[in-house]
């Protein structure tokens, strides 16, 4: 595992851009794996300033994200279709073609995951996977517990993640939180072949000492990553600081 520490929250998002655009720029082809929620908003915001700015070319480029809540609608605010919407993919020349969610609202979504999994192997598999980390170690919604084994699925959300995404995106309503998501399994996750964990304050420092220093163990589903043989951590001081 590459560890770098970086002084702040700004510092982690601009090191991130700079490998995930280098890796753009040498492969205009690369299929990239993202998440949504607090940590990588510098990430994309940097993302679309390249492209503003600079030029930088995502015409070719693919994404599947790694996660969606079950039963929102993809233009409901806080569904995680708008998020990318509205973070990156409208500022960017990404055509609409080229990003991919799973569908939460798909009347099958036994058959909506075989689906998206299917679609991920068929584009050649991820070059590039961006994740973030829950304070209870889940990567993707792969919660505590979950076998590591499985591909794209079907999930409930913990008590603690369901707290936590009301806090950040549901001003605080728990009640307005939906309680399942399909997302991209650990195996997906792990059929990366690079992946790039980003993290951010003292909240996560906990999780990110488990992950770096800790057995493996599905209790804390982010250790798996020490199986992976290419997982770059960008971090920040506070993060970093029980490492
Ligand atoms: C969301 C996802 C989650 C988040 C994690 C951290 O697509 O995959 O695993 O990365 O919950 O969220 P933030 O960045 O809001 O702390």
């Amino acid at each position: 595992m590459n560890i770098f520490i970086t002084d702040g929250y700004d510092e982690m998002a601009e090191t991130a851009v700079d490998i995930l655009i280098d890796s753009i720029e040498t492969n205009r082809f690369l299929k990239l794996g993202l998440p949504t929620g607090k940590t990588p908003e510098g990430v994309y915001k940097l993302l679309a300033r390249a492209h503003k700015n600079c030029g930088v070319d995502f015409s070719k480029l693919t994404t599947f994200n790694l996660d969606e809540y079950v039963g929102l609608d993809i233009n409901h605010p806080q569904s995680y279709n708008r998020f990318m919407k509205e973070n990156l993919f409208s500022k960017i020349n990404i055509p609409e073609k080229n990003y991919h969610l799973p569908n939460g609202c798909a009347k099958d979504l036994e058959e909506e995951c075989l689906r998206y999994e299917k679609l991920i192997r068929e584009s050649g598999g991820i070059d590039i996977q961006l994740l973030g980390i829950g304070g209870n170690g889940h990567i993707g919604f792969n919660e505590p517990s979950t076998c590591f084994s499985r591909g794209t699925h079907k999930v409930k959300l913990t008590k603690e993640t369901i707290a936590s995404n009301a806090e950040k995106f549901f001003d605080g309503d728990i009640d307005r939180v939906p309680k399942e998501a399909i997302t991209m399994g650990i195996k997906s996750i792990l059929d990366a072949k690079k992946i790039i964990l980003i993290a951010s304050g003292i909240e996560k420092a906990k999780v990110i000492e488990a992950l770096v220093n800790k057995p493996i163990t599905s209790r804390i589903p982010a250790t798996i990553l020490q199986r992976h043989a290419n997982v770059i951590l960008i971090i920040d001081k506070a993060a970093a600081s029980l490492i």
